[in-house]
């Protein structure tokens, strides 16, 4: 209907137009939009990919104007303070505040419906704990290790350089510096970027970017001359992210500069996929092999793994092979399926993988089961971003957690949820040049700083909360959901 009417209207308006443009030269502007307008509405109508354009010409436009507006409009004008996904207001804004250096104190009482929302909650004790001054810090590395690492219980997880711009990463291990903890690369390697002082923990990706031959296999080589830096403090290899695991990646055409292709050692400008299993594995048992030779060419660094839990049972089994391999890793990190991603399918983000929680305290279960829980630590990555989930993760199992979208959040994310569209108005997950201006390495390194200390800082008065002098006693006991 709307189509035929546009049509008619359209035939009979534009000799009128026309017209009117000679006669009326001082209207010229509005008259040539009106053109411009209608021959939109033609190219709309005559089309024939998009049945709204074809249907609904020229308003249909407003339609996909909104939609890509869609995340912001719903942030400012539809959400709650506790509504949003996957992080409420107020989660970002505590991590803003915090990333400030400025209180936060929420007035009125909590905004949570403790009835309906499942809230955890935490038991406190009539004797609190002692004032604590210093950080925790937890040792990394068993007696396969020959340069253990002392680590901050709260750091930064990996992010590759390519989901993230240059100014980014330089932001991030700025701050890693100045507070005293790690930043991991993620799967895009190592790049000068990261080389800002921050301690590193050297992802090897499945596809081996950074330290790959031409077929995609693994070059010890290129590896064991990265690892010997010294601010590379441990090695972490990659067999599966929990918002997407068994998948893979991609990084798309657009992010993949002359750059960014030089350093993974891949084509520019092509769409670089990663596969869903490093390809120097192919069973169980080859994990611990792979942990092995890693630890060869890694100069006494720890060596770990990281991935979602998927069968129970081909975990369990993994664990079976490295102990009886003698390849046991110095670190497990553990990836909730509800974890972060720069770019993944739906339906692995949404349904493949096992929840983080319940993954956490099956691990810390299996290794106490197979005896080596003393021998591995656990590491812990999902939503972890205040200081009672940094204490919930501990209680759970964690000797230590990783945050990525927290530390995003001090970076200045607004969750405009575009990170995979090289479009990303923060500056932070875009290789556009233009949009990193925005983004100043250094101010934005303090906010790192800040928000990490502040989250420790905040994770102690609540362990004291709770009656607790160190992390060695926190314990599932003290959690309820
Ligand atoms: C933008 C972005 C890029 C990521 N890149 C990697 C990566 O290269 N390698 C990896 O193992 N995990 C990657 N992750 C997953 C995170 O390291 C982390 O495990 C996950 O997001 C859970 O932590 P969070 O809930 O604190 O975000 C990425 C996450 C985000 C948000
Ligand atoms: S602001 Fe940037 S990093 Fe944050 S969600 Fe949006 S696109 Fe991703």
């Amino acid at each position: 209907m709307i189509r035929r009417t546009y049509i008619l209207i359209s035939i009979l308006l534009f000799p009128i137009l026309i017209l009117t443009y000679f006669y009326l030269p001082d209207q010229s502007i509005l008259l040539t939009l009106l053109i411009i307008l209608i021959f939109v509405g033609w190219y709309d109508v005559l089309q024939k990919k998009n049945a709204i354009l074809r249907d609904y010409p020229i308003v249909g436009h407003a339609r996909y104007m909104l939609k890509a507006i869609a995340p912001e409009l719903q942030q400012y004008f539809i959400e709650t303070n506790t509504s949003g996904h996957p992080f409420t207001k107020n989660e970002i804004n505590l991590i803003n505040s915090r990333s400030d250096n400025k209180e936060e104190f929420h007035p009125f009482g909590s905004e949570l419906d403790f009835y309906k929302n499942e809230v955890s909650w935490v038991g406190h004790s009539m004797i609190p704990g002692k004032e604590r001054k210093t950080q925790p810090r937890v040792l990394i590395g068993n007696s396969n290790c020959d340069k253990p690492y002392n680590s901050s219980i709260l750091n930064i997880s990996a992010m590759s350089f390519g989901a993230l711009s240059a100014h980014a990463i330089i932001a991030l291990n700025k701050g890693a510096k100045l507070g005293g903890f790690y930043h991991n690369t993620g799967e895009g390697s190592l790049t000068p970027f990261h080389q800002q002082g921050g301690d590193i923990v050297l992802q090897i990706g499945t596809g081996n970017f950074g330290f790959r031959n031409d077929d995609g296999s693994f070059n010890d080589q290129k590896f064991t001359e990265k690892t010997a830096l010294p601010e590379v403090k441990m090695v972490e290899v990659k067999l599966s992210q929990g918002a997407k695991p068994g998948h893979g990646g991609v990084l798309p055409a657009a992010k993949n500069t002359n750059e960014i292709a030089k350093i993974r050692g891949v084509q520019p400008h092509t769409d670089v996929f990663s596969p869903p299993l490093n390809p120097e594995i192919s069973s169980i048992e080859d994990i611990p092999k792979f942990i092995g030779r890693v630890r060869k060419l890694s100069h006494g660094k720890p060596v770990g793994f990281k991935l979602c839990i998927g069968v129970k049972s081909e975990f369990e089994q993994l664990i079976d092979y490295c102990v009886s391999q003698g390849n046991i890793p110095d670190f497990i990190t553990v990836d909730a399926s509800e974890g972060g991603t720069g770019a993944a399918p739906l339906e692995y983000s949404d349904h493949i993988g096992m929840k983080g929680e319940d993954a956490l305290v099956f691990v810390d279960q299996v290794l106490k089961e197979k005896g080596v829980r003393r021998e591995i630590k656990i590491i812990y990555a999902g939503k972890v971003m205040n200081g009672f989930t940094l204490l919930k993760a501990l209680c759970l199992g964690a000797d230590l957690c990783n945050s990525a979208r927290g530390f995003m959040f001090s970076l200045g994310c607004i969750q405009s949820l575009r990170c995979h569209t090289d479009t990303c108005p923060t500056g932070i997950a875009t290789q556009d040049k233009a949009l990193q201006e925005g983004l100043d390495p250094t101010v934005k390194s303090n906010r790192v700083y800040n928000y990490h200390k502040n989250t420790i800082d905040a994770f102690l008065e609540i362990m004291k909360t709770v009656g607790c002098n160190d992390i060695s006693e926190l314990n599932k006991e003290l959690i309820h959901n």
